[in-house]
Formats: C-alpha cells, structure tokens, sequence
C-alpha cells in the first residue's frame, strides 16, 4: 500500500494506492477560496495553508481507505516542479513518515503524475500525451513508463495560465478556466476571429500569448462587455485555444504513428476540449482517454499511480533529496 502527498501548488492532497493501480482514498483540500481575493496563487500563504491541512488530509485519505500508517510499504511525494515553499510541505511530510514508518521515500515528478492520470484504473500503453496544465502544455510521445520524448511545449503561456489571465481581463474570479467556461456557455464561437498561434508552424510549440493580447485590444475597442458580448469574448477565445491543442495533438499522434492519445492536466476539465478531441480522434480512428474530471486539477490520486510503477522498479529515493521547483519530465 502506499501513501502519496500532493503540494506543488495550491491543492494539499493525499491518496492511498494498492498497488498496481487500486485506488482506494483520494483527498483533496483546494485553497482557491484563500487565493481568490489576491486574483492568483500567493506562495507564503500557500506553503502556510499546506501546513494546516497536510495533517487533516493525511487522516481524512487514511480512514476513507480504512487502513493506518503501519499498513503503508511505501511514501511518495511531489519533488517538483512546482512553487519551492508549497513542494517542501508535502514532501518533508511524506519524509518523516517514511522515516517514522522504517519504509522507503519515493519522489514523483508532478507532470508524471498528470501524465500517467488518464491510466489510473489501466496498464500504461504506448501513447501521444497532450498534458494541459495552469504551468504546463506538453505533447509528449510515451513508449512505456519513464520512456518520454517532448515533442513541443509553451513558448510563453501555458493553456491553462492563458484561461486564467483572460478570465482575468474580464473581471472573472481567479482561476479563470472554469469561469470562462462557464461564461462561455450560449456565447457565438465565430462571433471574434482571435488568432490560432503556431497552428501552421510545422511542429508542436504552441503560443498563446499573442492571442491573449488580441483579446486585451478587442476588450479596449469594446469597452465594458455587456453579458452577450462577454459570452462571445469566452466562447471565441476557448475556441481558439481549444483549435490549436487538437489539431497539434492529432498531428503529433499521426507522427509518432501512435494510435491513442491521452489527455490530462487541469484544462482537461474543459468540456469543448474534450469533446473537440473526442470527435477529431473519432475521425482519424485514434482512442481517446481523457484523464477523469477528478483527477484532472492536481490530486494525489496520480502522485501514487506514478509512485506504483517506481515502486514496482524498486526505485526509491533518498531522504536528503531536495525539491525542484523547475524540475523537468525529459532530459
Ligand atoms: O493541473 P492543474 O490543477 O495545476 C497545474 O499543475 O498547473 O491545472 C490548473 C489549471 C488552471 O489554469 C485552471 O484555470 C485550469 O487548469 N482549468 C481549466 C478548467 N478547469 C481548470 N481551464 C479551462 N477550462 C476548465 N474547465
Ligand atoms: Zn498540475
């Protein structure tokens, strides 16, 4: 059995996992209410907020998987990447467990998390990973576990942080990809033709900051949107985000000559872009798994799917290793 924390960000978090993949507790204690009012994520008051929940979240995932601490063969930890301050708590938790228990440290890279997400309940199958995270946006060729080649990323925002600072623009509450969703909703996708970046670049960068500011200017030339034009703002702006990370998955996929694609990470929420996948693999015969809306937004339910395959390797870690925040998924 093992025990997996989750801190990088804004989320305290903890899982019980049997291995190979059973779950059987997933806790998570979101500090959004917190953040809000500062419109993102302040680190100091994140790393405080860890401290007072990593206990409660702990013993919460422990009685929900109806078994204690002595049960546990293995303690797992995101070790990166991630805000230092917030990392620190979840894995000198998992630390001193693991030394209080006499049992191993295992440290997971958050993005292997996300990236084993959508095969919590399976085995790991050679596939093209779109991981769409608020830090990250990742295509990734998987040929089996800690067998990953990057095949383009973010030149400047990543997806998710682009949702977030456009709900931003328009007034909407901190973290902006669900509330420009929902704002979304009934809004004309064709009514603002916001630029697709790097649709045509011939690779798998993405770029989504110059669509950001074409946004910023359409607002200017607007002034203060009414509700139908708010809609139309969000719906034409999640349309062209939601364009280009189909069409370069799909594109990706096709190049490694792989025929299921997975999709994880916090904007896998979004419902037009797990549709919009769904329907562009449905016609190129590819298989989507789409990671489960729960274990999208962090969780530590992926921190032990990934620690379960390290602990089958009997790939442990040592206690003096550090964090690291800009810790990378590929050489
Ligand atoms: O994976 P995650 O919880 O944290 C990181 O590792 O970054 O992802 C959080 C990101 C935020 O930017 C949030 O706005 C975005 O995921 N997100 C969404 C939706 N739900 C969460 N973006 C678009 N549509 C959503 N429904
Ligand atoms: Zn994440």
């Amino acid at each position: 059995m093992l025990l997996a924390l989750e801190s990088s960000c804004d989320e305290t978090a903890a899982a019980v996992l049997a291995p190979p993949s059973t779950l059987l507790a997933s806790e998570v204690a979101s500090q959004v209410a917190e953040h809000r009012p500062y419109g993102g994520v302040v680190p100091e008051l994140a790393s405080r907020n860890h401290l007072l929940s990593l206990r409660p979240v702990i013993e919460c995932a422990l009685s929900a998987a109806g078994c204690g601490l002595d049960r546990m063969d293995a303690f797992a930890a995101t070790s990166g990447p991630g805000l230092s301050s917030s990392l620190l708590m979840g894995n000198t938790a998992a630390k001193a467990l693991a030394l209080a228990c006499g049992r191993p440290f295992i440290a997971v890279n958050h993005m292997e998390g996300h990236l084993l997400s959508p095969f919590m309940e399976g085995d790991l199958r050679p596939h093209v990973a779109l991981v769409v995270s608020g830090g990250h946006t990742l295509l990734v060729h998987v040929r089996g576990f800690g067998d990953y080649r990057k095949l383009g990323g973010t030149r400047d925002d990543a997806a998710g942080e682009a949702f977030d600072k456009v709900g931003k623009m328009l007034g909407l509450p901190y973290p902006g990809g669900p509330e420009v969703e929902q704002a979304a909703l009934g809004g004309d996708p064709r009514r603002f033709d916001f630029p697709r970046g790097m649709l045509d670049s011939g690779d798998f960068s993405f770029s989504f900051s110059g669509l950001k500011t074409s946004v910023l200017y359409t607002l200017q030339k607007l002034g203060e949107p009414d509700a139908a034009t708010l809609a139309d703002l969000c719906a034409s702006f999640q349309l062209a985000v939601v364009e280009v990370l189909v069409a370069k998955a799909i594109g990706a996929a096709r190049s490694c000559g792989e025929r299921t694609v997975a999709l994880s990470g916090g904007v896998a929420c979004n419902a037009s872009l797990r549709e919009g996948l769904a329907v562009r693999c449905a016609e190129g015969g590819l298989e989507l798994l789409a990671v489960a809306p729960e274990h999208s937004t962090d969780n530590a339910a992926m921190i032990a799917r990934a620690a379960a395959e390290r602990f089958a390797r009997g790939q442990f870690s040592a206690l003096a290793e550090d964090v690291d925040p800009n810790l990378a998924l590929t050489p």
